[in-house]
């Protein structure tokens, strides 16, 4: 599939990854618009004949190149910032397809995202509804809102990335929706348009996802009978893909299991998909700049990338396969990959097996969602350049950061 040896040698997306090394600086993101065409093509064909709208979750990779290719695409968008706007804006996105999430809103977003007309704000309490319609009045315009329920369901995911228990800070109680719904539409400024919801990510069984969808339709047949209509139900993201041996539900079969419970509802059906299109389109190329091992029989091998580059292991426990560019035919040694940075969380993978030398190039896989965009600066370290594979070509989509990158302007407050 994407990545897959040829004469020994790793290539990803037909590219050949060790003779890219001679070219390209370690470490990098390596994405391939192959991979992200099938995997948003997929949620694409199942639902052409549907009234229905892709928002790609821009939280998951938010290159300006991987939001163009959506853009062309004809997809929406799915934002949680001001700055997420700012990028769909760059990248050509339609702002009539824009959804707007989040739990903090500040006033300045959300008057900045009224001012660029998107389709809708997905709302997420009482508070939050009150300023939009306190700034929608004073802009003398009218605001399409969404209000996203908490559905109360157990996603069975990392507690990190669940979202729709009750003890989750997500969205307004089922106790309270009907209510806000009633509020809303005596507003003059505010329009209802939809409900919405997001039980939590990398979400493999497809029962969490029929038994929210359940419990929202019925939430929606209750509005019904309070003559409060709705265009649409947002079904947020959440679908996970396989990093290790786990068995996701497949993009259609999930699509057209949640499409089904709603159409006694005929509302346009949004899916704010992330991890499932970028997911497995991504790598992170490192090298391999040091070996150890200590009296307890542990090996090392340390990269050149670290945890600031890729903190998912460290933050969610998370695995990653991890792949040496050039085969090893029997690796006889487990090793724990770890980076650089001072901090014994800065590991990628813990014994793993693999044979790789000072200087050889280690991969590591499914990282185009939530890669990049969780890097930091720790240590001083630069963030890393982004590539794409692009029919047979690798371009750069994002340079590596320099030194006056990392301080910004500090120097001007130096006394
Ligand atoms: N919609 C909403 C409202 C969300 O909060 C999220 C993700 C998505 C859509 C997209 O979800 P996806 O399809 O990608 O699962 N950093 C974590 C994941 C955090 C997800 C946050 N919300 C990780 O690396 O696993």
């Amino acid at each position: 599939m994407t990545l897959k040896y040829v004469n020994e040698i790793l290539t990803f997306d037909n590219i050949d990854i060790q003779e890219l090394g001679h070219t390209i600086e370690t470490p990098y993101y390596l994405y391939s618009e192959n991979i992200i065409n099938r995997n948003v093509d997929e949620y694409i064909n199942e639902l052409k004949n549907i009234d229905s709208l892709i928002c790609y979750s821009v939280k998951a990779n938010s290159n300006l190149s991987i939001l163009s290719l959506f853009a062309k695409k004809g997809l929406g968008f799915d934002i949680v910032s001001g700055g997420e706007l700012q990028r769909v804006i760059k990248a050509g996105g339609d702002m009539s397809k824009i959804v707007f999430s989040g739990v903090g809103k500040t006033d300045e977003e959300i008057e900045f995202a009224l001012k660029n007309n998107i389709y809708c704000f997905n709302v997420e309490s009482q508070g939050e509804l009150d300023r939009i319609e306190t700034i929608a009045t004073s802009l003398n315009v009218k605001a399409n809102i969404s209000l996203r329920v908490n559905p109360e369901i157990d996603a069975k995911t990392h507690p990190y990335i669940t979202t729709g228990l009750s003890e989750n800070k997500f969205g307004i109680s089922q106790t309270d929706i009907l209510n806000t719904f009633k509020m809303i539409s005596n507003s003059k400024s505010l329009n209802i348009c939809g409900i919405d919801y997001h039980i939590g990510s990398q979400i493999v069984d497809l029962e969490p996802f029929t038994d929210s969808a359940k419990r929202v339709l019925s939430i929606i047949n209750e509005l019904k009978r309070e003559h409060i209509s709705l265009s649409h139900v947002d079904l947020g993201g959440g679908l996970g893909i396989s990093y290790n041996d786990e068995l996701p539900v497949k993009r259609g079969d999930y699509v057209r299991s949640v499409v089904e419970v709603f159409k006694e509802a005929n509302l346009k059906i949004i899916f704010e998909p992330g991890r499932s299109i970028i997911g497995d389109a991504g790598i992170l190329v490192t090298k391999v700049i040091e070996k150890k091992n200590n009296k307890y029989g542990k090996n090392f091998i340390i990269v050149d990338a670290g945890m600031n580059d890729l903190i998912r292991p460290p933050l969610y426990n998370a695995f990653h396969k991890i792949s040496s560019v050039v085969k090893n035919i029997a690796p006889t040694d487990s090793f724990d990959v770890v980076g650089p940075v001072c901090e014994t969380a800065d590991f990628f993978g813990k014994d793993r097996r693999l044979s790789a030398n000072i200087g050889d190039l280690i991969v590591i896989e499914d990282t185009g969602a939530y890669g990049f965009v969780l890097s930091s600066n720790y240590n001083s370290r630069p963030r890393v350049a982004e590539y794409l594979v692009s029919k047979n070509n690798v371009a750069c989509i994002r340079g590596r950061e320099i030194f006056s990158d990392i301080i910004g302007d500090e120097e001007d407050y130096l006394e």
